[in-house]
């Protein structure tokens, strides 16, 4: 069904809504209805509606919500991953739908945790009532901000970013899962789960090696609200603002064809005249040391593009794509057929975590740059000691 509405259609069905709640006499705890409502009961009969309401959907409402419903059918929650497949559908069960379904959060939220076994019927992708209860509460305010726990037992708090993390975060402590393994049981998702967003905000979740420390940006104390506050401000100026970046499209950089549309409004507040490189996603602070010892000093998201080639890479060159029965094949797809009397070691099965952590946060190092590069050369030397990692920031 298409989301865009017609009023008119809208208004037909606030209004039988609207007859039916009100006179039910249980909808909103908002607003007692104004005397004219108060007397006849039937707030819309004659064509006016509930202030309650209007508030919202009226004429003059306080909020702006097409605006932000334009922006958000831009994003990753409504299209789902590559843009384009509702994963409401396709992981509605087995725990998974407490972040991929609205009816699934929601449930999470409220019992702290989802019923396994069963799936939603009819779900929903994440929508405007996910994160806020506009009719429940009269306004929009965010369902949670209660701290989150991550599964390396580190607590996320970091304001409006915490509803965030209640999906954006690891599903695996590296701890328990990165061991010598038999080959023939290491399966494609081995590792953290797609989004451990929070956990590398915080600082945590990756495998760390023993004998070594570990620093963390100054982003997680510095970006009020943390993935909010990097994600969500608008383009400055009218003839910047696009609906598909900043606000509630979640994303900094948008790609369409050969046009790169990058928000750099939220860093730039930070880091004066920081930009993105000419028709890339890539923003231009350079790194100031080679951290991936490739021969040249680069921008710093470049040197952890070369951190994850040295574990895999489109060449087939990459440590994980070494040897007879390689965790990676040359074309960088998973390799999941290996001789029975094959192990990975810790160092491989570390590697195997890693890789995916990093290339799965997709920030390429912005949401934690220190704690991704001293990783990333600690995973590399732990299959290469020839690896020179003198670079290994502080
Ligand atoms: C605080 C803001 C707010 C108030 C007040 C409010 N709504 Fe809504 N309402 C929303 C939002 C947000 C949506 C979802 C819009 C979207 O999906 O783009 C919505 C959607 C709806 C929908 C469509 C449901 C759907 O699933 O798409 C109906 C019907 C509705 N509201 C009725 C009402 C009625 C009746 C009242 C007053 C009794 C009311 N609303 C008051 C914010 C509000
Ligand atoms: C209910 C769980 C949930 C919450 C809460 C949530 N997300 Fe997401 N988010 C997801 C899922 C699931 C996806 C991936 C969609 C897919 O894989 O199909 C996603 C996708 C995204 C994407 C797009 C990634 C891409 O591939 O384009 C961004 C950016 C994002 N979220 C940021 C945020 C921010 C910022 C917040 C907090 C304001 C947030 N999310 C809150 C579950 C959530
Ligand atoms: C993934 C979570 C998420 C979803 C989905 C979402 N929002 Fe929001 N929304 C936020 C966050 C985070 C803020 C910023 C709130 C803050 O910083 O306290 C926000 C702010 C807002 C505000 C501004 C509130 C104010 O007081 O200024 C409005 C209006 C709003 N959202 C409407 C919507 C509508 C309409 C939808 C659906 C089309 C929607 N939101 C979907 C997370 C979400
Ligand atoms: C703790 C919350 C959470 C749970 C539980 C969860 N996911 Fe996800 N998943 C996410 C988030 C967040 C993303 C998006 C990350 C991003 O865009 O960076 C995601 C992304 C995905 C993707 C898209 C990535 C890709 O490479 O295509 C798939 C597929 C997926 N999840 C499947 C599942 C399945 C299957 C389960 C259950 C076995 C599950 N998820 C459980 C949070 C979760
Ligand atoms: C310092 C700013 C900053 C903070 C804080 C931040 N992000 Fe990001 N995030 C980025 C940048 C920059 C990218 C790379 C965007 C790109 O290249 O599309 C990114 C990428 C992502 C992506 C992948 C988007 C995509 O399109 O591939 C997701 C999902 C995401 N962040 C979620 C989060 C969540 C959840 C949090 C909080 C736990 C968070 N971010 C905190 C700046 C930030
Ligand atoms: C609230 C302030 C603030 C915001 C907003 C912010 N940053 Fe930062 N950023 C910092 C601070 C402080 C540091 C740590 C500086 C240091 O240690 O030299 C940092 C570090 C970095 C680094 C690492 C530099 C290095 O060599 O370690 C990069 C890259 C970066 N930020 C990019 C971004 C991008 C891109 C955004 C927007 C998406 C952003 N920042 C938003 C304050 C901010």
């Amino acid at each position: 069904m298409s989301r865009h509405t017609p009023i008119a259609i809208l208004i037909a069905i606030l209004t039988v809504i609207a007859l039916a709640s009100l006179t039910a006499g249980r909808w909103l705890p908002l607003a007692e209805p104004d005397d004219q409502q108060a007397s006849t009961g039937l707030a819309s009969v004659d064509g006016s509606f509930p202030s309650e309401c209007a508030t919202c959907h009226g004429e003059t409402a306080d909020y702006p919500l097409q605006g932000a419903r334009t922006q958000y059918l831009e994003s990753g929650h409504h299209l789902g991953f590559d843009l384009e497949e509702p994963h409401a559908f396709y992981a509605n069960g087995g725990g998974c739908q407490s972040c991929h379904t609205h009816e699934g959060f929601v449930q999470t939220l409220a019992s702290g945790e989802v019923d396994r076994d069963g799936f939603i019927e009819w779900p929903s992708q994440p929508n405007c009532f996910t994160c806020h209860e506009p009719h429940e509460r009269g306004d929009f305010s965010l369902r949670t901000t209660e701290a989150v726990t991550l599964v390396s037992g580190r607590e996320f708090d970091m304001g409006a970013g915490n509803l965030c993390a209640n999906c954006h975060q690891a599903r695996t402590a590296a701890a328990d899962a990165v061991k010598a393994t038999p080959a023939n049981q290491v399966r494609s998702y081995f590792g953290p789960h797609h989004g451990p967003q929070a956990d590398l905000v915080a600082g945590t979740g990756a495998f760390e090696f023993e004998n070594q420390t570990y620093g963390s940006s100054q982003h997680r104390f510095d970006v009020e609200g943390a993935c909010v506050g990097c994600h969500m401000p608008l383009p400055e100026g009218r003839y910047s603002l696009s609906a598909s970046v900043g606000g509630h499209s979640f994303n900094i950089a948008h790609i369409e064809g050969e046009d790169v549309t990058v928000n750099a409004a939220a860093c730039q507040g930070c880091h004066e005249g920081i930009e993105a490189v000419d028709g890339s996603r890539l923003f231009d602070t350079p790194a100031g040391a080679d951290w991936d010892a490739d021969g040249s000093e680069e921008i710093a998201q470049a040197e952890v593009q070369g951190l994850l080639d040295r574990l895999v890479n489109p060449g087939g060159t990459g440590l994980l794509q070494q040897g007879p029965a390689p965790i990676y094949t040359a074309s960088g797809d998973f390799n999941g057929r290996a001789p029975d009397d094959l192990m990975r070691s810790e160092a491989e099965m570390a590697a195997l975590f890693n890789y995916k952590f990093f290339s799965e946060d997709r920030s390429l190092g912005i949401h934690n740059m220190p704690y991704t590069v001293q990783v990333l050369q600690d995973t590399i030397t732990a299959l290469d000691p020839a690896f020179d990692r003198s670079t290994r920031p502080r």
